[in-house]
């Protein structure tokens, strides 16, 4: 790690509205009301504690996500981003991406999130379909989102959206009417998830149940080769196996991630990856929002666990988020990282598979490779 390589500030807000029956991420519904200004101090005072463990960095990327930072009051945004510039240097051209649900009270706030800093919007639009968007739980309609999208193009320099596919019910056709037409909507950035049936989930208990009829193996391939093909052909090529941008727009932040650098993680339930000395540390905070206020009222920090990575364990994480990637894993890179050049035998007998293959110094999966992602990493690290 050098001062000068990308880093990045991911901020949770651990709260939703509802919580979709889909969903694992660290959300919580909070009836009685959430003390906004007390979670605020304690996300300040967590930042102090980043700042003390990665002095003289400069911030590239920041990131709020959730849950539904939406929530957030702009002014709590506002404060976070002065205290994270009151840290480190902040970059020019610095992305500062909200994570946003669609729904007309949230969009209200935009004009609110722009003038606090916010430059780059992405939506939660998930189908373009009511009785899908019903099914998913979701607390919005498509002419909501469409408004939605339209006013964060209108407010913001950047704006992506995610759908979900592979839905209950949905045929390749439906994902294919669907998603051009969304296509006509899109700006420079599209998310484009494949729906994951999450343990624990209540989509996992109908599944189980056997109640939950959604396309997987060969449909749900299908549904993925399509999106490749049209999202190519409307100029938004993949850049990673779920998302899509106009080349030059890819999220900045998400690449940090998936090229290995070093970010901050604040919030219930974040993650962090911070080079102290030459050695890499794997952070993660409380996930209960309580807890974590709690925790970092008394000790300055909500951290659960702080563990440094070994060189090989630092390469195989790279090399497992690199293999995402359409650019590849860069083999120069891993080699620093592990302190040892890439195994060539696996690296053959996967490329004799049709897995992998070389591109100059980098070594990429193919598109029949991006569909077996656990097997080459398996293979590939040590
Ligand atoms: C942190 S989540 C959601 C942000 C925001 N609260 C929302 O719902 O729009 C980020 C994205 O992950 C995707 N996602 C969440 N759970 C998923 C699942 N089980 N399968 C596929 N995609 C999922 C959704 O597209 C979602 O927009
Ligand atoms: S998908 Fe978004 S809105 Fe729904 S529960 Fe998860 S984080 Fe909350």
């Amino acid at each position: 790690m050098t001062r000068d390589d990308p880093f990045g500030i991911y901020v949770h807000w651990p709260f939703c509205k509802a919580k979709c029956p889909y969903c694992d991420f660290n959300s919580h519904v909070r009836h009685g009301g959430i003390d906004e200004a007390r979670f605020l101090t304690a996300y300040l005072t967590e930042l102090k504690h980043f700042a003390g463990r990665a002095p003289g960095r400069t911030v590239t990327s920041i990131f709020f996500g959730g849950g539904t930072p939406s929530l957030m009051q702009p002014r709590t945004v506002a404060a976070i981003l002065d205290a994270i510039a009151g840290h480190w240097g902040i970059a020019d051209d610095t992305e500062v991406t909200l994570e946003a649900n669609p729904t007309s009270v949230e969009a209200e706030n935009f004009a609110g999130y722009a003038t606090a800093g916010i430059n780059r919007l992405s939506l939660g639009i998930q189908a373009l379909d009511d009785s899908s968007l019903k099914a998913l739980g979701r607390q919005h309609t498509v002419d909501e989102a469409l408004a939605a999208l339209d006013l964060a193009e209108q407010t913001f320099g950047r704006v992506s959206f995610d759908l979900i596919y592979a839905r209950e019910g949905q045929t390749l056709r439906d994902w294919q009417d669907e998603l051009t037409l969304a296509l006509t909507h899109a700006a420079d950035h599209v998310s484009l998830y494949q729906l994951t049936i999450e343990d624990g989930t209540p989509l996992a208990t109908r599944h189980a149940a056997g109640t939950l009829r959604v396309p997987d193996g060969d449909k749900a391939s299908a549904m993925y080769a399509l999106t490749q093909e049209l999202c190519e052909t409307a100029g938004l090529p993949a850049y990673e196996i779920s998302n899509h941008a106009r080349p030059g727009s890819e999220s900045r932040h998400n690449l940090l991630y998936w090229r290995g650098h070093d970010y901050a993680g604040i919030g219930a339930g974040a993650h962090a990856r911070i080079s102290e000395g030459g050695i890499k540390h794997a952070l993660s905070t409380l996930k209960s929002p309580e807890g974590w206020l709690d925790q970092v009222e008394t000790a300055g920090h909500g951290l659960s666990s702080d563990e440094p990575l070994s060189a090989q364990e630092a390469a195989d994480e790279y090399l497992l988020m690199a293999l995402r990637l359409t650019e590849g894993v860069d083999l120069a890179r891993f080699a620093a990282l592990s302190g040892h050049a890439i195994d060539e035998t696996h690296v053959a007998a996967l490329a004799g598979d049709g897995l992998v293959a070389r591109n100059g110094s980098r070594l990429v999966a193919t598109p029949s490779g991006r569909l077996v992602l656990e097997r080459l990493i398996l293979e590939l690290a040590a």
